[in-house]
């Protein structure tokens, strides 16, 4: 008679237990932003633009996103004073900057542009309009009293709603509000965009 070696069980492997793991981190560092004169803190990769760290990050959803390539201007927002199209700059690169949105252009919504919006009724849907205000802040920075041409050349954002006459207007209202001088009188200034 012949005796069967019994077979052993298949054995489990051995799992050592240890202490347990950390949640793992993407290990991404934190910049320090000055935004509307205060200073905040993001964990975004810094290579990330900075329209979706303002709007996602930080709640800051007056400034859109139209194009998302530099081109429609409706991400506008100021970079130590200029213009800068905030879908195409990384946050990473505005971080030594002073960073100003449509939120922080006048706390009380008073700036002679936005009072001048206001008075000709500049908008129509209003997507476009934080952007216009923030190009065309910037540029009676640099122009205070600009041309026809200079606002052409400058406030080069694209408005489906073609309310570019109003804005036109708007400017040189606000220009002229600034200066101390009368406000044009009407905004159906006859001008190409
Ligand atoms: S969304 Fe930035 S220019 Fe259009
Ligand atoms: S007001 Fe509608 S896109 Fe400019």
């Amino acid at each position: 008679m012949t005796v069967r070696k019994r077979q052993r069980p298949i054995e489990r492997p051995r799992i050592k237990k240890g202490p347990p793991r950390l949640a793992a981190t993407h290990g991404a560092s934190v910049l320090k932003l000055k935004i509307n004169g205060k200073s905040v803190e993001t964990d975004a990769d810094p290579s990330t633009p900075l329209l979706w760290v303002l709007r996602d990050h930080l709640g800051l959803t007056g400034t859109k996103f139209g194009c998302g390539v530099a081109q429609c201007g409706a991400c506008t927002v100021h970079l130590n004073g200029a213009a800068a199209r905030a879908c195409m700059v990384p946050v990473q690169a505005a971080a030594a900057l002073e960073i100003t949105t449509i939120e922080g252009l006048s706390p009380t919504g008073e700036h002679p542009l936005q009072q001048a919006w206001v008075e000709l009724n500049v908008p129509q849907c209003g997507y476009c309009q934080a952007g216009m205000i923030m190009a065309a802040a910037a540029l009676l920075k640099s122009h205070p009293k600009p041309t026809d041409d200079q606002i052409s050349a400058e406030v080069s954002n694209i408005c489906r709603c073609g309310t570019y006459p109003r804005i036109r207007a708007a400017i040189h209202r606000a220009a002229g509000a600034s200066a101390g001088t009368p406000p044009a009188a009407s905004p159906n200034v006859k001008a190409g965009a």
